[in-house]
């Protein structure tokens, strides 16, 4: 399969085939992103790496898996140093990025901006989340975590837990789940449910999720546990933040229910949603999952530049 010159700006760009081939290529990629083989393949390129909302995980491993095959990266991280203060459009700030370097990474406040960004760069754009929209290299790198850890998708039940209204994540890995045959319920309040478009398109592609807002009632039969933050930032109303901050929190007293090899699974960054006493516990599993952040992009950025490691 042909990934050369691809912009990756939803999940939906990929067929079953392509997500199952991003992840066997991540999946060679493991012993270099521990840093146990090395491997300049990237050498010579340059990764320019846009982020116009806070990161701490997706900026650095994007940054750290270039690093390591040997590209390097040029950056921005606030509109505020770019010419975009002065007017410039975000269609003309990508066309410069687009002619010093050879792949682009954007995050966004705004739906969409990736699709556009896309549409004015010959280069590869890949999405590194676009507001409340999606982020499909996070639903890679979660897929490949529930594959590490539980060895299949398909049939797994998984819960996705918190902010599902707000929380980009969580579309993108509803509908890329679906395709690989995984059972969906989401658990929110009602006022953070899935929303309606996810909802659509998870039963267009032929899953029928669970909807519901108790989490106790279901946790003995999950086997994949992923827990969101509710997205304070993306709130039009605070108060209606507050009406729903602390609805959630997975304590050690929830987790006496679970199956013994249930994993927990997180985006990160937490806030109060998983009790640090589940940090020591076998079933978690978010700080892997942010490991694995690297070899997914380290998989990704070989292949939209159409190199071999
Ligand atoms: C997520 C994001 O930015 O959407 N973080 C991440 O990329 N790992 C989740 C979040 O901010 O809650």
């Amino acid at each position: 399969m042909n990934f050369k010159d691809m912009d990756v700006v939803s999940i939906r760009d990929f067929s079953r085939e392509q997500i199952e081939e991003i992840l066997e290529r991540s999946r060679q990629m493991l012993p270099y992103a521990r840093g146990e083989k090395i491997s300049k393949a990237l050498e010579g390129k340059i990764l320019g790496n846009l982020f116009f909302e806070p990161s701490t995980r997706t900026r650095l491993s994007f940054e750290s898996a270039a690093n390591r095959l040997g590209a390097r990266v040029i950056d921005v991280s606030q509109t505020s140093e770019t010419s975009m203060v002065k007017g410039e459009t975000l269609a003309d700030t990508i066309r410069m990025v687009e002619a010093y370097s050879d792949v682009i990474v954007l995050r966004h406040p705004h739906e969409g901006a990736a699709r556009l960004a896309a549409r004015f760069s010959n280069k590869p754009v890949i999405n590194a989340g676009d507001g409340a929209g999606s982020h499909p290299t996070q639903t890679l790198l979660d897929l490949f975590t529930i594959e590490e850890e539980l060895g299949n998708i398909e049939g797994m039940n998984v819960t996705l837990l918190g902010d599902l209204k707000y929380g980009r994540t969580a579309h993108s890995l509803a509908e890329a789940l679906t395709v690989l045959g995984a059972k969906l319920t989401f658990v929110a309040p009602e006022t953070l449910q899935m929303p309606k478009e996810t909802v659509d398109r998870v039963k267009q592609l032929g899953g029928s999720p669970l909807i519901t807002s108790d989490i106790e009632g279901i946790i003995s039969s999950v086997d994949v546990l992923y827990v969101t933050r509710i997205q304070r930032e993306r709130f039009p109303d605070p108060a209606e933040y507050q009406k729903v901050a602390g609805t959630y929190r997975v304590d050690r007293e929830m987790l006496r229910e679970a199956k013994k090899d249930m994993i927990v699974m997180h985006p990160l960054p937490r806030i109060d949603e998983i009790a640090p006493e589940v940090d020591s516990t076998p079933h978690a599993k978010y700080f892997k999952q942010a490991f694995n952040g690297i070899p997914v992009r380290m998989a990704l950025l070989t292949l939209v530049l159409g190199v071999e490691v």
